[in-house]
């Protein structure tokens, strides 16, 4: 590609139970790293239909990013059992379109949407090994605190819509003590 092209960055609208076979074929074609980062444990190839319907319908709400009507995002907010008023946040982005940006965009979508619909915390469940995840959402939410279990750490943050830009992002965390660096 020469510097005169530009990139179109991939469109963001609701997902639902329709885009079951897009997301069958995306999750399909994922490196296993990140499919291990998105779901901590063995998923089929294609992964099994219940869990791509609780992935596209959740108690809270799901968006696809599509490039030439190809899923290559997927984010979701789903209510966390046991835990009022706390917004569980996910989001999976294709390798090849990894690290542009477009994970950011799309979990700055459904936390916006949990929060309208009532969400006060947010939760994130992350690999330990998960170095990019782990960033993101220190760098978003830097007065999350953390717990771990096992491999896991869970993050609870006050609900906020994260910055998309890396110089706000980046400040946020500096002038922020945050309990969740205390854990890596
Ligand atoms: C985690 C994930 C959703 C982030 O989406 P993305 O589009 O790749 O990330 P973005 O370009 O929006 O960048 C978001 C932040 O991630 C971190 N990040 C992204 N790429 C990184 C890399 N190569 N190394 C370190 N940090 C990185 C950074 O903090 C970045 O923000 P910055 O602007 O402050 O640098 C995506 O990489 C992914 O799908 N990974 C596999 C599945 C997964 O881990 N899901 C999350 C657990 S539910």
């Amino acid at each position: 590609m020469n510097q005169t092209q530009l990139v179109r960055s991939p469109a963001i609208r609701r997902a639902g139970e329709a885009d079951l076979d897009e997301l069958a074929l995306m999750l399909t074609g994922l490196s296993d790293l990140s499919l291990y980062f998105r779901f901590q444990a063995g998923v089929g190839r294609p992964p099994r239909p219940a869990l791509l319907l609780r992935m596209l319908c959740p108690s809270g709400a799901s968006w696809v990013a599509t490039r030439d009507d190809a899923v290559v995002g997927h984010a979701m907010w789903a209510w966390a059992v046991g835990s009022p008023g706390t917004a569980e946040l996910a989001a999976v982005i294709s390798d090849p379109e990894q690290h542009r940006g477009l994970g950011v965009r799309m979990l700055a979508i459904a936390a916006a949407d949990a929060i309208a619909s009532g969400a006060t915390h947010f939760l994130f469940v992350v690999s330990s090994a998960n170095d990019a995840s782990l960033r993101m959402i220190r760098r978003r939410w830097p007065d999350a605190t953390v717990e771990r279990d096992g491999s896991l750490l869970m993050f609870h943050a006050p609900a906020r819509v994260p910055s998309q830009s890396v110089s706000q992002a980046r400040s946020m965390a500096a002038t922020s003590t945050s309990a969740a660096a205390a854990v890596s």
